[in-house]
């Protein structure tokens, strides 16, 4: 079995970030999205990933991901010229998967993996396609199915106005190379796509095996602030290991689960996991609250930060508010201020958002 991890698309900004890079590399827990995918896939035994790249942001990529050695895989690399669509996407990479089975994987999602009981039921009942579905509140925002009482999928729609059901296609399929033939078969929709819900729906209609399975762990969507920050949040939970690679000085405490990065120096500070710092950052005088995650050389001198995720580069010096559920972009800098400021003076991204508590 291969897999394919569509990081390809329209290379959009993730609002309120001011990043124009690609959305699947924004880091959760200072890994980038794209990564987990990575190594989920991994950890169920498949190692030939194809990841689909856009012209505007493949080289970011493919340059921060390299050629997969680090996750045991064996990556290459597909370039989609122009965001026509999932099954466009898989039209592109129809030369690298072959008559092969795959996996499909949307590169800006999130999923607690459960990839093995996935893949299992997809062999033992020589399935078609299998897709994975999870109840959200808000249907209209993703492709819904419509499953009959054993879970079989009786209708797929890509964002109804008027949702059939509250179950989502979470964005991790299967499929059986019959995939190919039917996406010959479907046109563009309203919006210009080739919609791999399109492609599923054509096997059901010409009574292919397709199936759904439900996710019972959690998925994140990351495209927000609060959804980027309850995804860290979740991450640290679940993932985060003590380990101490960087300098702390006598006078610094740090308690429960904390990563500290190589080259990292924790001066007269107080950190309290779960907590992840990279490398090289410059930390005096802080207190660094559960749930934030740090990115690499990152300066935080005099400063109180909780619940936040700061990106790298980015400089937080003499604030003495507590700073909480904030996301701060790369290179980013919050600096002092004298104790009663006369005039506030900004220099502030496209779609940022300053609020002052
Ligand atoms: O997140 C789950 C949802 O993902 C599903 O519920 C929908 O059925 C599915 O269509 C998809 O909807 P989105 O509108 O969220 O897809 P988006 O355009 O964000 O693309 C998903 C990923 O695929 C993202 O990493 C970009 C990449 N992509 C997208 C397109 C359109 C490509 O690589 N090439 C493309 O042509």
């Amino acid at each position: 079995m291969k897999a394919i991890i569509l990081s390809g698309g329209k290379g959009t900004r993730l609002r309120p970030l001011t990043y124009t890079g690609a959305k699947q590399l924004v880091p959760v827990a200072n890994k980038p999205i794209l990564w987990y995918g990575i190594e989920s896939i991994v950890a169920a035994g498949i190692t030939e990933i194809g990841i689909i790249i856009s012209p505007e942001t493949g080289g970011e990529v493919k340059a921060k991901t390299g050629d997969g050695s680090r996750f045991g895989a064996n990556i290459t690399y597909i370039l989609q010229d122009k965001p026509l669509g999932l099954a466009h996407a898989v039209k592109v990479a129809q030369p690298f998967l072959g008559d092969s089975p795959f996996v499909m994987y949307l590169g800006d999602n999130l999923v607690e993996s459960e990839l093995d009981l996935f893949i299992n039921k997809f062999k033992t009942k020589h399935l078609d396609a299998l897709t994975l579905l999870c109840e959200v509140e808000n249907p209209t925002a993703f492709g819904v199915a419509k499953v009959d009482n054993q879970g079989k999928v009786l209708q797929l729609i890509e964002k109804p106005k008027n949702p059939p059901s509250n179950l989502a296609l979470v964005g991790v399929y299967l499929f059986s190379p019959t995939i190919h033939q039917a996406i010959a078969n479907i046109k563009p929709s309203a919006r210009r796509e080739l919609e791999i819900t399109d492609a599923i729906q054509y096997l059901i209609d010409v009574q292919k095996n397709v199936d759904s399975f439900r996710l019972q762990g959690w998925w994140l969507d990351t495209g927000k602030k609060d959804d980027l920050l309850a995804a860290n949040q979740i991450i640290l939970d679940s993932c985060l290991e003590l380990t101490i690679e960087g300098e702390i000085d006598a006078p610094s405490k740090i308690s429960g689960r904390v990563h500290i990065g190589a080259g990292t120096k924790i001066i007269n500070s107080t950190i309290r996991g779960p907590v992840t710092i990279g490398d090289n950052c410059h930390i005096e005088n802080c207190f660094i609250g559960p749930y934030s995650s740090i990115a690499n050389e990152t300066t935080l001198i005099d400063a109180d930060v909780e619940h936040s995720v700061i990106l790298q580069g980015a400089k937080v010096i003499n604030i003495h508010q507590r700073i909480v559920d904030s996301l701060i972009g790369e290179r980013a800098q919050l600096k002092p201020a004298p104790k009663r400021p006369k005039a506030l003076r900004f220099m502030i991204g496209d779609d940022s958002q300053i609020e002052l508590v």
